[in-house]
């Protein structure tokens, strides 16, 4: 009996105490499909996450629009890097506010590359952004692109 209850205390022990962290390189698999595995798009139909991601994720408005995009999805018109995009992204409402950070910080580090200087993304801050944008559509999103030093 002594050694079952042993037994059965390491068993407890050992079971996770914290729920892990999303794993932002799975969750960025659905981004692939359309914004490629190396996130360089497709121009004219999807954009890259290079540039001006990183531009954006550098100052406040820029990455409460970046936090919306996945929140709400975004439609064009757009111009990134210099091209046009007139499409539509859904929006990627199976991600929770861990999620959207996992994706995104994935996206900053390891797609972007946007190096040291590159603050990771928190739930608390995805969380913050989808209370303020809560009335927008996938248009107003991407109309605040422009507004908010996109290029
Ligand atoms: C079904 C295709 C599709 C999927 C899946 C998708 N996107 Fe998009 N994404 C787009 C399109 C299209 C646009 C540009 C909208 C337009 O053409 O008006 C865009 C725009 C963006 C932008 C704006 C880029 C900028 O520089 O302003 C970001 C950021 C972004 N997507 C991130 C993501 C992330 C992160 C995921 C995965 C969680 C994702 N996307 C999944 C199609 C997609």
């Amino acid at each position: 009996m002594k050694r079952v209850a042993a037994l059965l205390t390491a068993l407890l022990l050992a079971a996770p105490v914290a729920a892990q962290a999303p794993d932002g390189a799975a969750l960025y698999k659905r981004c692939a499909a359309c914004h490629l595995p190396s996130g360089a798009g497709v121009p004219g139909a999807f954009p890259p996450l290079q540039t001006d991601f990183v531009t954006l994720a550098g100052k406040p408005d820029g990455r409460r629009y970046l936090a919306l995009v996945v929140i709400k999805g975004i439609a064009g018109p757009l111009t990134i890097d210099g091209k046009a995009y007139r499409s539509a992204m859904p929006a990627q409402s199976m991600l929770d506010d861990a999620g959207i950070a996992a994706v995104l910080n994935h996206v900053g580090s390891t797609i972007a590359k946007a190096g040291s200087g590159f603050r990771a993304f928190t739930p608390a801050e995805v969380a913050a952004a989808r209370k303020s944008g809560e009335g927008l559509t996938a248009a107003n999103v991407g109309a605040l692109h422009a507004t908010v030093g996109g290029k």
